[in-house]
């Protein structure tokens, strides 16, 4: 496989703050493969988002730079659809109108009416939301949404599909499905894949690769892991299998040993689970139907 189909190259960036210059990464490098799957890991603030909005064209480094395919890219663009956290779909839209927007925008002239149409039911079903297609974001759960929102970004027909942190706010049981959907989607499509993940278990699950990030300011690469699991994954196989084990155990050695956070106060630590619990508890309350 040829590494050279997405090249960050040599990326740092600062940002104007009121108390000066703020350097959030420093010379972050790293060629991806196409249609490998790339999970960012590190602590809370160290700069994994800005390392997946420079990509996205959503900022622009300070050095270096994003090379896609040969080309420099400094603005958004279709083919590096963005999955963001909090699903960001329209909220007077329904599911299939709210894909039916990002697939205009793609296949304007390139699709007929009827192709329109069955594309952006295909990737609903994709997800499997075929059956709530036609109701609003606040009908269907917080789950169904991150679905909606991983279809529209799968319509767009993106090289690189980038993922900041997709199923963060939901439960484990709707959130190992999706991860299950998403296996499937990747090795049909074999779309590049770039996710950030907080949950060490979904990164071994989900990738080819884990890049571990040191903690900021002017955070950059520490180390990467091979996750040289055979696929398909089977989540329940591999909870007993000694080599996934001992990839867990890296990554969080990693995490909890070499970069570990003493300066966060136990206070802070306690208040931010309380807010996590809060915000997962909100989507559980929302849920009008099953996911
Ligand atoms: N627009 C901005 N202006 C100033 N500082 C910023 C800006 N965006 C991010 N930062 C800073 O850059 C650092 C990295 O932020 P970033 O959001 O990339 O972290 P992260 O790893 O995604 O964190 P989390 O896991 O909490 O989402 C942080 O210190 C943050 O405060
Ligand atoms: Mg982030």
């Amino acid at each position: 496989m040829s590494k050279e189909h997405l090249n960050i190259d040599h990326v740092s960036i600062e940002f104007d703050t009121p108390k000066g210059k703020f350097k959030a990464l420093d010379n972050v490098s790293l060629k991806i493969s196409k249609g490998e799957f790339v999970s960012l890991i590190g602590h809370s603030g160290c700069g994994k988002s800005t390392v997946l909005n420079i990509i996205a064209g959503l900022l622009q480094a300070t050095e270096g730079g994003i090379v896609l395919d040969g080309k420099e890219v400094n603005e958004p663009g279709p083919e590096r659809a963005v999955v963001f956290q909090n699903h960001s779909l329209l909220p007077w839209l329904t599911a299939y109108e709210n894909v039916e927007l990002a697939v205009k925008q793609v296949f304007k002239r390139k699709k007929s009416k009827k192709e329109m149409r069955e594309w952006i039911e295909h990737n609903l079903a994709l997800v499997h939301m075929e059956h709530a297609m036609h109701k609003r974001p606040d009908e269907i759960s917080g789950g169904m949404k991150q679905r909606v929102g991983i279809a529209r970004a799968l319509a767009m027909e993106p090289t690189v599909l980038l993922m900041d942190e997709p199923f963060g706010a939901l439960d484990a049981l709707t959130r190992s499905h999706l991860q299950d959907s998403l296996m499937e989607i990747q090795r049909d499509l074999k779309n590049t894949v770039v996710m950030i993940t907080h949950d060490v278990d979904e990164a071994v699950l989900l990738s080819d690769r884990i890049v571990m990030m040191t903690n900021g300011p002017a955070a950059s690469i520490g180390d990467i892991l091979e996750v040289d699991l055979p696929r398909p994954r089977e989540r329940l196989v591999l909870a007993d299998d000694a080599h996934y084990n001992h990839l867990r155990a890296e990554v969080l050695r990693f995490l909890h040993e070499r970069h570990s956070k003493p300066d966060v106060p136990t206070i802070g630590k306690v208040q931010e689970v309380e807010q996590v619990g809060a915000a997962e508890k909100a989507e559980k309350d929302n849920k009008l139907d099953a996911a």
